[in-house]
């Protein structure tokens, strides 16, 4: 057995974080000049991320505000979404994409996701609209772009939920400036991370302009203020948004990182069975933000029983996502939903392997060694 073979075949000393941010001195500089500059809350910097996020997805107008979730809530809100209207909007996703629309007062309506890449399948979407649907909310999971095309033929405001697709494209086209209003997380996980943080896009100056009066709730007259709407606290402050220019300067260069990890877990999971990535279309350029794969039958065991054997070897993974009319505010508030058997089984199967910009190979293969280790004992005959 050669030594390297000797060295992987052993359990990972210390723990390797699932999903670490990749952030470094341009980062701490940056924070320390907003900071000097006397700009805590929204201001220069803000400014110039909006500009530049703008530039790099396409889209005429890029509001920077406090999280996707603000991004996504202040789209509704603008579009007019209310109580009485419904959202359709998919069942496998982080609970906030339908938590904005309870927030607005309407109801959320989760159409069945497509099985090959468990994004929303929108033939299921056109058969639940009704007349009281307000807005379908697609989500670019894993950086995978929903398909926008039969979703746009339906004819009703779309907000894209891209949390996960900063760097995206669909059919060639920068995933930003597709829809009446695309909205993006700065959370300390994403691509462009800030820690905290969202930014909503879109080409429609009125939205941009109903947004904008949402989000921040000083309007001067002379000494005094006024407002039109009672708003939100949503902005987002220059020391955050200096974080996040950096890291865009970084963002393509970290998909080239996290890109050629997932060459190494595809190469690795074809030989396991009953371990399968979820599929990429190739018209489409993916984000990689995260590395799903199901966990079959055939894998020998649960995909629970695999995260905690990943676990004790030191190995964090993640769950993206469990079925959110599943939780227990949905299944209690919003039973009457229509059957979702491929998101419930997609749900039971999912797990999400370390990838980050901030591993190195090596901390790939040790994830990859583990897998293995717990694949042959589960499939031991
Ligand atoms: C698919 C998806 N939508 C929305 C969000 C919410 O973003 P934020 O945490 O910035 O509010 C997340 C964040 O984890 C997400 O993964």
């Amino acid at each position: 057995m050669s030594p390297q073979k000797l060295s992987s075949s052993v359990k990972r000393e210390t723990f390797l974080g699932f999903q670490p941010p990749a952030v470094g001195d341009e980062e701490v500089a940056a924070v320390a000049e907003a900071i000097r500059s006397g700009w805590l809350t929204t201001g220069p910097k803000a400014a110039e991320l909006e500009q530049r996020f703008a530039e790099y997805v396409g889209a005429k107008h890029a509001l920077a505000v406090s999280s996707g979730t603000a991004a996504m809530h202040l789209a509704l809100v603008a579009l007019g979404v209310g109580p009485g209207d419904e959202v359709i909007t998919t069942p496998i996703t982080w609970p906030a994409t339908a938590n904005v629309i309870v927030h607005t007062g309407a109801t959320p309506i989760f159409a069945d996701v497509r099985d090959i890449d468990l994004n929303i399948d929108p033939a299921r979407a056109a058969e639940l609209v009704t007349p009281r649907t307000k807005a379908i909310m697609p989500v670019h999971l894993y950086g995978q772009p929903a398909d926008l095309e039969p979703i746009h033929a339906l004819g009703l405001p779309v907000v894209e939920d891209a949390a996960h697709a900063a760097e995206s494209e669909y059919r060639g086209r920068k995933v930003g400036g597709l829809s009446d209003a695309t909205c993006f997380s700065l959370y300390a996980t994403k691509s462009i991370a800030a820690g905290e943080g969202g930014i909503v896009t879109t080409n429609d100056d009125e939205l941009a302009e109903s947004i904008r009066a949402l989000t921040i709730m000083r309007r001067g007259h002379g000494s005094l203020y006024d407002i039109a709407v009672p708003g939100y606290k949503a902005n987002l402050s220059d020391v955050l948004a200096s974080i996040a220019l950096c890291q865009l300067d970084k963002v393509e260069r970290h998909r080239a990182l996290r890109l050629r990890q997932v060459e190494l877990y595809d190469a690795a999971v074809a030989e396991l069975d009953g371990i399968d990535p979820v599929a990429r279309d190739s018209r489409d350029l993916h984000a990689h933000h995260l590395y799903p794969v199901r966990v079959s039958a055939e894998a020998g065991e649960t995909r629970d029983a695999y995260r905690q054997a990943l676990a004790e070897e030191n190995i964090g993974t993640s769950v993206h996502f469990l079925p959110v009319h599943q939780l227990i505010a949905y299944r209690e508030r919003f039973p009457d939903q229509p059957p979702l058997p491929v998101a419930e089984q997609a749900g039971a199967e999912l797990l999400s392997l370390p990838l980050s910009p901030a591993h190195s190979e090596a901390d790939i293969e040790d994830a990859i060694e583990a897998l293995r280790r717990v694949h042959a004992s589960f499939t031991a005959a």
